[in-house]
Formats: structure tokens, sequence, C-alpha cells
């Protein structure tokens, strides 16, 4: 520990197409937080190659996390931990960040901290930035946290520090990944979120509208089904001889329903399980619309991450791994990813 008492963790993310690396002071404030994205890589794919991503990850690593400690001008002297993405994520990819943080272990002395991406997701709440205020309040307990990546769609019962209660997720698509296909169909670019938020803009929410799947009496979520309505009414309109779809009508329309969905399911949530707090993380948080539904009409305290915070970054793992270390839960070097890892089976 430091001097000043201060516990300041080195984050280091690369379990999908981001290769970050961060430092971040007790669990909040972040001293730097290097992101270097692969979407460009990966736009002429249409998605994620894994292949791609790990092989992009080895070339990043080392640069990221040089850049990550100049930026906070401070040496590993300075540092208190090591916190790493363990999973859940690509293997390949995992693997890099994985390697990375045990190297400097062994050659810094610093303990290892295992994070789950999941939970780096949900404690980028408490996160923020050096030249910002310090927030007035951070959330608080029982917290409900809605978690929207390209991977992950849950609603999880927080009842403090690193207790997850997972109250359901997604049967099929992950709200991240639905906003990636109907992008596809309707010919926007990957990734499809923000191609799709931004072709809304101009789209009528109304002239199209899709299912919201309710699955009453669960706290699970489909995305199938709007997904297929959209590809039926692409499908219609071009029988009906229609040259240009009126992307901006479906996309705004699809983003209408997976919103509504999210944001009822999660309001649900909040009220029965008296929470002091709603948490939104993961990429999908970045969505202007799901934002300000939650904001205008929900009368919970609203933790949302700032939109560069919404997607991966390394920050977040610091953030994760600092509630760790204060609980005394290290890893060591025997330590193995694991690509597929629920929030519920995390170990305290
Ligand atoms: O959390 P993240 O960076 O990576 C995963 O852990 O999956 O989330 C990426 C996902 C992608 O599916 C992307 O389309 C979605 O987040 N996303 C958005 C927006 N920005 C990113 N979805 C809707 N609206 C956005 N503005
Ligand atoms: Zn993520």
């Amino acid at each position: 520990m430091t001097n000043n008492e201060q516990i300041r963790i080195l984050g280091i993310e690369t379990s999908c197409d981001e290769t970050s690396a961060a430092v971040v002071e007790d669990g909040c404030r972040i001293i730097s937080n290097i992101v270097a994205s692969q979407i460009d890589i990966h736009k002429k794919y249409g998605g994620v190659f894994p292949e791609v991503a790990s092989r992009q990850h080895v070339l990043s690593i080392s640069p990221v996390i040089e850049e990550a400690m100049q930026k906070a001008h401070m040496s590993y002297d300075d540092l208190d931990a090591i916190a790493v993405t363990r999973g859940p994520g690509l293997a390949g990819s995992l693997v890099v960040g994985m390697n990375a943080a045990k190297g400097l272990s062994l050659t810094t002395g610093l303990p290892l901290i295992g994070v789950n991406h999941l939970e780096g997701h949900i404690y980028s709440a408490w996160l923020y930035g050096s030249e910002d205020k310090p927030p007035l309040t951070q959330p608080d307990f029982p917290a409900v946290a809605l978690l929207v990546s390209g991977g992950h769609s849950e609603i999880i019962l927080i009842q403090s520090h690193l207790h997850y209660e997972r109250l359901g997720g997604t049967l099929d698509d992950a709200a991240g990944e639905a906003f990636d296909k109907v992008a596809r169909l309707i010919g926007l670019e990957y990734p499809g979120g923000p191609s799709i938020q931004k072709a809304a803009v101009f789209g009528d929410p109304n002239r199209f509208r899709f299912p919201k799947s309710k699955l009453e009496g669960t706290w699970d979520f489909s995305f199938s089904g709007v997904k297929t309505a959209v590809l039926r009414k692409v499908r219609e309109l071009q029988t009906e001889g229609m040259e240009e779809l009126p992307v901006s009508d479906l996309a705004a329309g699809f983003q209408s329903a997976v919103t509504g969905i999210l944001y009822e399911k999660t309001m649900d949530a909040a009220r029965l399980y008296n929470a002091r707090c709603i948490i939104i993380a993961g990429g999908v948080s970045a969505n202007k619309a799901l934002r300000e539904l939650f904001e205008n009409q929900s009368d919970f305290p609203l933790f949302i991450p700032k939109l560069s915070l919404c997607t991966d970054n390394a920050a977040m793992v610091g953030a994760a791994g600092y509630q760790r270390f204060i609980a005394n839960k290290f890893d060591d070097l025997a330590m193995d990813v694991f690509p597929t890892w629920p929030l519920s089976r995390v170990s305290l």
C-alpha cells in the first residue's frame, strides 16, 4: 500500500476486441485508461473474428500497458495489485491479458486478482475521471443492475459488494448481439448498436411496431422474436417491390421495442426488491434511447457510466479488482482463464 493509504490497481482487459490497461485509485478514480479498439479491423468481417482479435491483442498489450503507466505517471512501486479479466470472453483473447498480468506479477511481485468481466461492467458505475469532480453519491445496496452487452443481457441483484444474484437473462441473443444482427439485416455497419442509434434519430418508432416479448413471470428476456419480426418485415417490403429499405424507421422501431423490454423488466425487479438504486452497464448502456427512458421515467437513483466507460475498458477491471483487494481475495500464478463464467459462479 502507498504512503497515503490509497490503493492503486493496474487493470488489464482483453476479453473481446478491445486491448485495454488502466490505473485506478480506490476503486473509483481513474488515473489512466487506455483502450486500443479493434473495431475498424473487425468491421470488414461484420463481427469479431476471434483469431484476428487474439493476434491483435498480442501486438497491442505491451504498448497499451506501458502507455497506461506513463499517463498515470507511475512506476510499479506505486501500485498495490494487478487485476485482470479472467472471463467470460474469447479464450484466445483472454489468455493474452492473463499472460501479460502474470508476467508483470512475477517481475514486480505485485499480487494478482482475477476479475469477472461482468462484475467489471457493474463496477464501472463507481468510476469517475481524475479531472472530474467526485460524484456526490455512489451506488447503494440493494442495487438492481441491468447488464447489457454484446455477449450478455442480465438482471442482477446486488445485496452488497461482490454478492451477485442473477435474477434472469436472455434466453437467446444478448441485447447487443440483437442490435448487431438487426443492423446487418438492414444494411448498417458493425457494431450495430451505434449504427442503429444513429439511423433511428431520423426514424419513426411507430411506423413498424415490433413485438416486445414479455416472458411474464420470469426475469428473462428473449430478443429472437423481435429480430425475426424485423427480418419478416424486411422480406415483406422487398417482396412488395420496395427498392430502398426505410432503414431509419426500421431501426427506430427495433430500438424502441428492445429498450422498452429492458426498461420494464428492470423497473419491475427494482420495485420488487426495494432497490436503493439501478445500475445500467455494458456496451448497450451507451444507447441514448435506453438512457433517456430511464432518466425520464424511472424514479430510482440511476448510475449509468459515462459513454467511454460503457463499452469494454480496463478501468472497470481495476474498480472490481479493488473490491476484491479490500476483501482479501487474491489469485496466484496458477489462475487460468474461464471463457464461460456466469456471474453467479464467481467465488468470494
Ligand atoms: O460491453 P461491450 O463493449 O462488449 C461486450 O462485452 O460484449 O458491448 C458491445 C456491444 C455491441 O453489441 C454493440 O453493438 C453494443 O454493445 N453497443 C450499443 C451501443 N454502443 C455499443 N448498443 C446500442 N446502442 C449503442 N449506442
Ligand atoms: Zn463487455
